[in-house]
């Protein structure tokens, strides 16, 4: 979209009067001979034998015949206008630095565009607009660039370039207002010259390697709109200046080691919409002034150390629309302010120490999509009733202290993906849990139900992941992988039923149900099943993971196992297993943890290029070979 504003203005210029200056036609002849690949021929109109003014496409010239702008990007439009990719590859000529007119220069991604950033660009004295993002630039930000003061625009971003930006750039692009260095590998300090660009509104260098602190004299960067510093390796505190920021819309910190707390004058960030600072080590509690960021939508401080109660001065973000503070020290309860946040659609607070009744004011909160209190000890006993009069598609509620039965509301609920795990439920899996067919993920592990799966199970025509281990269910497995399925939905990812009272033997067609066909990982083990490891397993291509230990199985390993060729673990510990191990199975490309230990295995253990610990075979008294002590002559 930049590129697109960018020709408008310079198309404008383009004028009749002088033909090409010989300067500037030698300049992009030179740099078009370095270009070894155009396969949308971006540069086939650029013949010796025309005027470069008037001919060339992406040239645009002022009155005196001198280019002013240049503009060859990766996007070309088909017959029917529609955008399509493409690339050019090769090296940038000196030669462009001869361009002395040149205002604009856009040879975005390109993607294939390759070497060293020219230090001769520096000489493009009326450059205001240089964009060479998305392509293959490899070494520094040219030092010479500091005598790039009219520029506006620098783009670099998702490039190849690393070392430290040289202090003097920054202190010299006095009029620049949108910077963007992000994805490379640039390092080294962010220096205070930072300060010196007063004009900017744009400030990206995520994803590099950028450490040391921020150096307080960002405050003086007043015309701010958007700065992103996510995804380096900054620390030291966020600095008490940051809040002169007042322009600042989005404010994206996350994934650096900022550390101490957060400043007070964060309330003054009075046009921020969107603030993360989340994965830091910040510590200490919100500044009650965060009930000042009036315009904030999302605000993202998960994954921290922050303790402390909960201000009810959040109460006063009515604009919030996602609040994720998973992940914290917080304690204390839940302010009853929250229920003032008429717009919240994600409410996570899980993975903290908040205790104490829920604000039944949280029942205001009709905008709401998805909460998750998980891990915190509240204590709710039961699953809150308020829940049941809104639309929440997410609800997790995983160790939270709830007890008793599952409630019957679900039952005509919008939720799609519950999580209950790790409470105290317990009575039976009820019938009508058949009538939650939006239900995607289902996690009620590690509580106490004690019945059969019921038959209208099967009609959770979406489910995708399932999880019931360690409870106390029993009869048959079946009707989990007879599971309905719709066109593309509810073919499982992942089903654990492991750790319960599950009778066998497994469905011998488990491998042909159409709800397993593209499931990754399936764990049964710990039941007493009987029985044995059906062949059809081996028809599940996506499969990786298969925990099957402890579970009273007997017969053969099949060999049809070995035709599962994405199983990286396989696990059938202390079963009763006997024959040899197929050489076939042991041979998994992607086998990573296999263990068979604790069976009735025979037989010379198959060569096999993985390296699988003693421990994997122990337990077998037939078993020999390497890694266990050599076979006997008998079973050369
Ligand atoms: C054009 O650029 C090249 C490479 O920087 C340089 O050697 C040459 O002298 C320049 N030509 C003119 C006319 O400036
Ligand atoms: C990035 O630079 C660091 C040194 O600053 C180097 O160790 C690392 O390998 C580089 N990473 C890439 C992907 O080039
Ligand atoms: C479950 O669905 C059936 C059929 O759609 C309906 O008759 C029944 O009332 C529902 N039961 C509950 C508990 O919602
Ligand atoms: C279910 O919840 C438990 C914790 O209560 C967790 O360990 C497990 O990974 C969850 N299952 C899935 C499929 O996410
Ligand atoms: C399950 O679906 C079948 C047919 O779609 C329906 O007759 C039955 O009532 C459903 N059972 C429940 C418990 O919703
Ligand atoms: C296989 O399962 C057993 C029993 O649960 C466990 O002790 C063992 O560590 C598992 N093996 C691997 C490789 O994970």
């Amino acid at each position: 979209m930049i590129a697109v504003m960018f020709l408008l203005i310079f198309s404008s210029l383009a004028s009749n009067s002088e033909p090409c200056h010989v300067v500037d036609k030698e300049a992009l002849l030179e740099f078009k001979s370095r270009i070894i690949s155009d396969p949308s021929k971006l540069l086939d109109s650029w013949t010796p034998s025309s005027d470069c003014c008037h001919h060339w496409e992406g040239i645009a010239c002022g009155s005196n015949g001198r280019v002013i702008s240049l503009t060859r990007n990766g996007v070309v439009f088909d017959v029917d206008g529609i955008p399509l990719e493409t690339y050019m590859s090769g090296t940038l000529s000196p030669y462009l630095g001869n361009l002395s007119s040149l205002q604009g220069l856009d040879l975005s991604n390109l993607k294939q565009l390759h070497g060293p950033i020219p230090p001769e660009l520096a000489k493009l004295s009326h450059l205001r607009i240089l964009f060479l993002y998305s392509n293959k630039f490899s070494g520094g930000v040219p030092a010479s660039f500091e005598k790039l003061s009219r520029l506006q625009s620098l783009y670099l971003d998702n490039n190849q370039l690393f070392g430290n930006v040289p202090f003097s750039v920054f202190a010299s692009f006095k009029s620049l207002s949108e910077l963007g260095l992000s994805g490379n590998n640039l390092s080294g300090g962010i220096p205070s010259s930072i300060g010196s660009m007063a004009f900017l509104t744009r400030l990206d260098l995520h994803q590099n390697n950028f450490h040391g602190n921020i150096p307080s004299s960002i405050g003086n960067l007043v015309n701010l709109k958007k700065l992103d510093f996510s995804y380096n390796q900054i620390s030291g505190r966020i600095p008490e200046s940051i809040g002169r920021l007042s322009q600042l819309i989005f404010l994206d910190l996350m994934h650096n080691s900022f550390s101490g707390n957060l400043p007070f004058s964060m309330g003054d960030l009075s046009s921020l919409k969107f603030c993360s600072l989340s994965a830091n080590k910040l510590v200490g509690v919100l500044p009650y002034s965060i009930g000042k960021l009036r315009n904030v939508q999302r605000l993202i401080l998960e994954n921290n150390k922050l303790s402390g109660k909960l201000p009810s001065t959040i109460g006063h973000l009515t604009s919030l629309t996602d609040l994720f503070l998973a992940n914290n020290e917080f304690s204390g309860k839940i302010p009853p302010s929250f229920g003032n946040l008429i717009n919240l659609q994600t409410l996570d607070l899980s993975r903290n120490q908040l205790s104490g009744l829920l604000p039944p004011q949280l029942a205001k909160l009709q905008s709401l999509q998805t909460l998750d209190l998980s891990f915190n000890p509240l204590g709710l006993v039961k699953v809150p009733k308020w829940i049941s009069k809104l639309r929440v598609f997410q609800l997790k509620l995983a160790k939270t202290g709830i007890k008793g039965q599952l409630p019957k509301w679900l039952s005509c609920s919008s939720v799609s993906t519950l999580d209950l795990s790790s409470n105290a439920l317990t009575g039976n899996l009820p019938w009508w849990i058949g009538n939650m067919t939006r239900l995607s993920f289902l996690n009620l592990s590690n509580n106490e139900f004690h019945s059969s799966i019921p038959l209208a199970f099967k009609n959770l025509s979406s489910l995708m992941d399932l999880d019931l281990h360690s409870n106390k269910l029993t009869g048959s497995m079946t009707v989990v992988f007879e599971k309905e399925v719709q066109f593309s939905l509810g073919h499982f990812n992942s089903v654990d039923l492991s750790n319960n009272k599950f009778c066998g033997p497994i469905d011998e067609n488990i491998g042909e149900k159409a709800s397993m066909s593209s499931i990754i990982s399936l764990a049964l083990s710990h039941n007493p099943l009987g029985g044995s490891i059906p062949k059809s397993i081996g028809k599940l291509r996506e499969l990786e993971i298969l925990d099957l230990e402890d579970s009273e199985l007997s017969g053969n390993i099949p060999e049809e196992l070995g035709d599962a060729e994405t199983l990286t673990k396989i696990n059938l510990s202390k079963n009763k297993l006997s024959g040899n191990i197929p050489e076939k199975v042991l041979n998994l490309k992607k086998l990573e943890e296999f263990d068979v230990s604790r069976n009735q295995l025979r037989g010379r253990i198959p060569p096999h290029k993985a390296m699988f610990p003693i421990s994997a075979f122990v337990g077998n008294r037939g078993l020999c070979g390497p890694p266990l002590p050599p076979c006997k002559l008998s079973y050369r």
